[in-house]
């Protein structure tokens, strides 16, 4: 309260007994008052409707005139002091916890930061979201199917003879279900089951393409892995012929590899395809002479293909006479060794941070 009221006003008010005793109240409540909410209590206590100020200045309008005059001054003056007053401890009040949490939150910037690791995306991962672009560019669909297959969808429906090589116990992984028929369930060999499956459930026109695993019991070396990837591709329409496949995987190859290199096209065969074909790119590791990649033919073996055999379309209510189609299916690995020169294809999965940062 101490210099809050100018001298002279303060030495009027103490000649005067209700201020004094007035006065008095006030500099013992505001002594107190150290917080937001008791500097609160002093408003209402003084200035409130019903406060100790407020009834003063009500009451004085029964007096005399002089005497009213006089404690009206006065009273405004108080009350005016006293508003300041309080705004005056409510700021310094804000600031000081202002300054409080800044000390309490201070953070020391000169302590060394966190070293973050950033991922980066595999390289299949990328291989396989390029492929997809370049195919969706074409105008195909991405779809996908299950790595625990069926026997039918693996084999029987893509024309698969029950005899065929390629249903050897050496070549695939067969799972065991209880009660179940052994030989039924099995990891796919390769991703065109998923080529029935979209047939079965959607009528033609069909343009997709099927990025997945595979699995077949191989023993691992510089080109071979029991786990793969392929992209398995399928058009179906009125009128698709053997041309229309090769165009699309000159697209394909000179997008995936550069206008350079070099694509072949091999007799070949499948079960599920009519003509087959192997489809080769040139080795860009060895530039076509011959390395261990490429076994020393300057040629990396990239994909099978080959137009839909139209046994594959009786096994899915497709009819044979209005469509034909073409189907290919792509080895990922083969593709990421050929485009990065990644000399083994084991790399992808030691998960060797190395690898991982390299490409
Ligand atoms: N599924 C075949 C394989 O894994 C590749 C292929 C797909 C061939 C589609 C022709 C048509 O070798």
């Amino acid at each position: 309260m101490q210099g809050m009221i100018p001298e002279d006003v303060a030495k009027e008010m103490e000649g005067d007994p209700r201020l004094s005793a007035l006065l008095a109240d006030l500099q013992e409540a505001l002594r107190s008052a150290e917080d937001m909410d008791s500097l609160e209590r002093v408003r209402v206590a003084f200035l409130g409707r019903k406060g100790k100020i407020t009834s003063l200045l009500q009451g004085i309008r029964e007096l005399p005139a002089e005497e009213r005059r006089r404690l009206g001054r006065l009273g405004n003056a108080l009350k005016g002091h006293l508003e300041e007053e309080l705004g005056r401890r409510r700021e310094r009040l804000l600031v000081e916890e202002l300054e409080e949490s800044l000390h309490r939150e201070r953070i020391d910037i000169t302590l060394p930061g966190r070293h973050v690791n950033f991922g980066t995306r595999h390289l299949l991962s990328r291989i396989i979201e390029e492929i997809e672009d370049i195919f969706v560019g074409m105008g195909y669909r991405v779809v996908e199917g299950p790595e625990v297959e069926l026997d039918y969808y693996n084999f029987e429906a893509l024309n698969t003879p029950d005899w065929h090589p390629s249903k050897s116990l050496q070549d695939t992984f067969y799972v065991e279900v209880p009660g179940g028929d052994y030989e039924d369930v099995l990891l796919r060999t390769h991703t065109s089951p998923v080529q029935v499956r979209v047939m079965e459930s959607t009528p033609p026109p069909l343009y997709v393409i099927a990025p997945g695993k595979a699995y077949r019991h191989d023993v691992p070396d510089a080109t071979h892995s029991p786990m793969f990837h392929q992209v398995e591709g399928l058009a179906v329409d009125e009128g698709i012929s053997l041309g229309d496949l090769k165009g699309t995987l000159e697209v394909f190859a000179r997008k995936m590899f550069g206008e350079d290199r070099r694509v072949r096209f091999r007799p070949h065969f499948f079960p599920f395809t009519e003509p087959s074909a192997e489809v080769d790119v040139s080795c860009n590791i060895c530039g076509g002479g011959g390395c261990r990649v490429c076994k020393g033919t300057g040629w990396l073996e990239i994909l099978g293909a080959g137009m839909v055999d139209p046994n594959v379309f009786s096994y899915v209510g497709y009819d044979a006479e209005k469509y034909s189609g073409f189907a290919f299916g792509m080895g990922v690995e083969r593709i990421a060794l050929l485009k990065y020169g990644v000399p083994d294809i084991r790399f992808f999965f030691d998960n060797d941070l190395r690898l991982l940062r390299q490409y």
